[in-house]
């Protein structure tokens, strides 16, 4: 019988740092070997040091259609690929009337991710599984991020959708969306050290452990998403999230 991940091929982007390098982490751990895509090396450097053999960094943008066409060729070197996370995601606080601000967000967190699908189509595996990125403020609001908010809820509408069109050949298409997760993308929203702690602080309020998510916690579901273990689960979407959307 074959482990679980053994020798399998996962593609992940947005693998630099957060969520994304988690999953990289635990994939690898797991004796997966990992297509990982970033603009920056980051916090990938210490797992190729410890992995050298089984983690293959891809520098590209996911809005770069050249870059998504030699993370193709790349793939398609090592393929089939078994499991496909299309993770790479911004957040920009702006306002909600700004739909420029959706354009940016959506390249990334919407176009970004379903062209990355569509780049690796046709080297899928059979079985495979490919879980997008969601976010749990598609059940609530937050202002000065509806543009976010909206690529995200987007991003889901399309990949209800492109599960169905994907079973026929092997392939689960399922989201996971998470919570308020301690990674830099707080950090990215422009916010001073003051203000970021006072929203940290009422996100805190509504979190029922009374911390944030660390990003481990978040991809040891999307690790079970992309298992065996979830091969029942087609078009949902998990939502892990310490428990935000409750109150
Ligand atoms: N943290 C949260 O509270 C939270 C909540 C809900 C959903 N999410 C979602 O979770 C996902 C991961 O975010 P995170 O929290 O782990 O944030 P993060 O630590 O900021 O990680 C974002 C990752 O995306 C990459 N990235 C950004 N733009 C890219 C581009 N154009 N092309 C390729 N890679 C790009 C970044 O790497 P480079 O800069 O090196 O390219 C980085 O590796 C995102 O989709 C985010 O929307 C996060």
């Amino acid at each position: 019988m074959r482990i679980e991940f053994q020798d399998r091929l996962a593609v992940v982007t947005g693998a630099s740092s957060g969520i994304g390098l988690a999953l990289c982490a635990a994939l690898l751990q797991r004796g997966a070997r990992v297509l990982a895509m970033s603009r920056s090396l980051g916090g990938l450097q210490g797992l190729q040091e410890s992995y050298p053999e089984r983690l293959f960094w891809h520098a590209g943008d996911v809005t770069s259609s050249e870059d998504l066409a030699s993370l193709r060729l790349r793939a398609e070197q090592l393929g089939p690929v078994d499991y496909l996370v299309p993770n790479a995601g911004i957040a920009e606080l702006a306002d909600s009337l700004d739909l420029a601000a959706f354009d940016r967000q959506w390249a990334v967190n919407g176009a970004g991710a379903l062209n990355t699908l569509a780049a690796l189509r046709d080297v899928l595996a059979s079985p495979c599984s490919v879980v997008f990125i969601g976010s749990f403020l598609t059940r609530s609001s937050f202002p000065g991020l509806a543009a976010y908010i909206a690529s995200k809820a987007a991003l889901g509408a399309q990949a209800r959708t492109i599960a169905v069109e994907f079973a026929p050949r092997g392939v689960r298409v399922n989201l996971v969306s998470p919570g308020p997760t301690a990674t830099a993308i707080w950090g990215s929203l422009g916010l001073s050290d003051e203000q970021l702690g006072q929203v940290a602080d009422s996100v805190a309020q509504r979190l029922l452990p009374g911390h944030f998510l660390d990003a481990a916690a978040v991809a040891s579901v999307i690790l079970f998403q992309l298992s065996a273990g979830a091969r029942g689960v087609y078009g949902q979407d998990w939502v892990v999230d310490n428990g935000y959307t409750l109150s």
